[in-house]
């Protein structure tokens, strides 16, 4: 018997944590929820949000009734997962900018935070950076289009390198002889275009991608619960697709699927 997660995103981007759950937790069944009605997040005005993920996933909770939530968005996560932790006793496993983890590897002292443009502007990123990273010198970069870029790239349409060199360039810092050397991708969509930014990074950077971290805590947080079975119409590892748009999933989401397990999100 396997234990049921919802995965919930705006989008595709929740497949970046989709593979490392499927790579550590095959067992685990997961139903994926893209909020395509409301893609992309980043442009929502807060409030608005914050009540639509709240109501939204409540539904969800009710009618999957599963063993974990995993929120697999920065922006959602850094906005809602302390009122969904507070109304439902289920766990959330979150996704928040990885500021702890570049802070312990930066040489330089120097790193970049490249998210959708609210998830910079949130209390909760700067809290991580006072708490985990008073020392360094952090650069917050909102990025309007690379969500819809990423998508782009799943459903296998070419990626506009030039909007992609045009929205990374903030990221890359010089100070005092030192030269950013850590990206934090903190959105789930942009693993999928990591070897393209290198290929227009000015100087080689490493660009992390926490998505492995978060499947860890999954693998933690379930190993504390009961198990629970479920159905639904399973595309590869997903046992259920839903989108709210209430369209039907697209014909080739099993090939959008294998492109996300197959790509190397460094
Ligand atoms: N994947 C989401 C994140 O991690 C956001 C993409 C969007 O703007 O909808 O922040």
């Amino acid at each position: 018997m396997s234990r049921r997660v919802l995965v919930f995103d705006s989008g595709f981007g929740g497949f970046s944590v989709v593979r490392e759950i499927v790579a550590q937790l095959p067992d685990v069944e997961i139903v994926y929820i893209a909020d395509d009605a409301a893609f992309p997040f980043g442009d929502w005005e807060e409030e608005a949000l914050r009540t639509h993920i709240v109501d939204l996933l409540g539904d969800f909770i009710a009618r999957y009734r599963p063993d974990a939530v995993v929120i697999a968005c920065n922006t959602a996560s850094t906005l809602v997962l302390a009122d969904l932790r507070a109304r439902h006793a289920i766990s959330f496993v979150g996704t928040v900018p990885a500021i702890k983890m570049a802070a312990e590897r930066t040489k330089s002292g120097l790193f970049s935070v490249l998210a959708t443009p609210v998830t910079v502007r949130r209390d909760y990123t700067f809290d991580l950076i006072a708490q985990f990273a008073p020392a360094a010198k952090v650069t917050l970069v909102g990025a309007v289009h690379l969500a819809a870029l990423a998508e782009d790239r799943l459903a296998g349409r070419p990626v506009d390198m030039d909007a992609l060199r045009a929205e990374i360039a903030p990221c890359f810092a010089e100070r005092d002889g030192a030269r950013t050397d850590i990206v934090v991708l903190a959105c789930t969509h942009y693993p999928f275009l990591a070897d393209l930014m290198a290929e227009v990074a000015p100087w080689p950077v490493a660009f992390l991608n926490p998505a492995g971290a978060i499947a860890r805590q999954l693998g933690v947080v379930l190993g504390a619960h009961g198990d629970d079975g479920c159905g639904g119409s399973a595309v590869g590892p997903i046992a259920e697709f839903v989108f709210t748009s209430g369209r039907q999933a697209p014909p080739d989401i099993s090939g959008i699927l294998d492109r996300a397990l197959a790509m190397s999100t460094r």
